[in-house]
């Protein structure tokens, strides 16, 4: 990467402002999954090890009015981190003012600070989410230099990323976000052939552009999930019930003509007729649904189908899961596209964040791929081949 990294960075007694993504998902306010958490660990030990102050940020969720503040406050994702490092963390529950300033002027070499969520900010005027001139200022006169690492994040163009990065000494980037451009943008860029892809989810819609980019750049793409049924109806096949974009019938027949050659479809589903875990399942040819069936997975044959195309893939992305995998009776396509995977041993095997990472984590697979990104967002605007606002703000090398 031709950016700076931390690496480039003198922190010595120096007051590290450092950017992550701890927009962690929580239920009552206890943590539900700390991956994102896990992952920033590298960058702050880092920093602490050289005698460096670190100061921590970040979002956690949206906030517009003082109400939507309740169960955000990133106190718990304080303590979490404390456990983690198993070193103390001082949180400070504000995002500006007179405590937070003394609280940093207050530490020593090594240790951590963190403030409360940046989007707090947001409820006089959206000041973190528009990039406030004032704010990115002065969250910059509070430090010395600049880590970006939160990429999950960096899709937005906010106060706590750029507007930093514009006001402050040095800007680099953290181990994460180096780790996520170099997997996520070496596959994309400069791929290992063959290079595959597999694209899940339930709407095309969400997945146009990162079609459209991957089209030029991969050898198959392999679509599963809810919009394999708008591209089935965009060929005129009956596909009952199944989840469609009626409004995307002429942008999937545009997509199937494109990828002639390189979009493969699957070629048989689970269906039933409910969408219920229980409900009675029925396998079937992708041209043999009743008009009151719905489609909930792809069928053992398209998963051979996979594993046929994939076996000699040298890069895999895979962004989306194939089939309703919250419900067991329908993860069957999930759990076969994680093992198919696995297996490939020879290949870099890269999931995009969002729902296929957290069916990968969830499933048991977490450690079987070479990079499972912690953006999702962000991973999907950089497969569509966009610029990164929160890596281009970082200074070049
Ligand atoms: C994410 O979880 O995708 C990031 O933390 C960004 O969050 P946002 O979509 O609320 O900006």
């Amino acid at each position: 990467m031709a950016k700076k990294t931390v690496r480039d960075l003198n922190v010595e007694g120096k007051t590290v402002l450092i950017r992550v993504d701890f927009n962690v998902p929580m239920k009552d306010s206890v943590i539900t999954d700390n991956n994102r958490i896990i992952q920033a660990l590298p960058t702050i030990q880092y920093v602490m090890e050289r005698n460096g102050k670190v100061v921590l940020f970040s979002h956690l969720g949206r906030v517009k009015e003082e109400t939507d503040k309740a169960g955000k406050s990133l106190s718990p994702v304080a303590k979490e981190l404390e456990k983690l490092l198993k070193k103390k963390v001082k949180f400070v529950p504000f995002t500006r003012g007179v405590e937070l300033e003394t609280a940093i002027k207050a530490m020593h070499n090594g240790e951590v600070l963190m403030f409360e969520n940046t989007r707090f900010e947001d409820i006089n005027g959206k000041k973190e989410s528009k990039n406030d001139p004032e704010l990115g200022k002065y969250w910059a006169s509070l430090g010395d230099v600049f880590v970006n690492d939160a990429f999950g994040t960096a899709h937005r163009a906010h106060a706590s990323n750029c507007g930093i990065a514009s006001n402050i000494a040095e800007v680099a980037a953290g181990f994460l976000l180096e780790k996520e451009i170099k997997f996520i943008g070496g596959a994309v860029d400069n791929p290992e052939r063959p290079f595959v892809a597999i694209l899940g989810g339930a709407k095309v819609g969400d997945k146009i552009g990162v079609i459209k980019n991957l089209l030029t750049k991969a050898d198959k793409i392999l679509i599963g999930g809810g919009m394999s049924y708008t591209f089935m109806k965009a060929q005129g096949l009956e596909i009952g019930s199944s989840i469609c974009e009626m409004d995307k019938l002429d942008l999937a027949t545009e997509l199937l003509e494109l990828g002639k050659g390189k979009l493969v479809l699957p070629v048989d589903f689970k269906v039933t007729k409910e969408f219920s875990n229980d409900a009675e399942i029925r396998s079937v040819k992708f041209d043999a649904f009743k008009p009151n069936e719905m489609g909930l997975d792809i069928g053992s044959r398209t998963l051979s189908l996979y594993k046929e195309i994939l076996a000699d893939a040298k890069t895999v992305v895979w962004n989306g899961p194939v089939g309703v995998f919250e419900f067991s009776n329908f993860a069957l396509g999930t759990i076969g596209v994680c093992e198919t995977l696995s297996k490939l041993t020879d290949a870099t095997t890269i999931i995009g964040g969002g729902d296929s990472a957290a069916a990968a984590i969830q499933l048991g697979y977490a450690d079987k791929f070479t990079h499972i990104s912690t953006g999702g967002g962000a991973s999907l605007e950089y497969l569509e081949g966009k610029e990164l606002p929160g890596v281009a703000c970082i200074d070049d090398l």
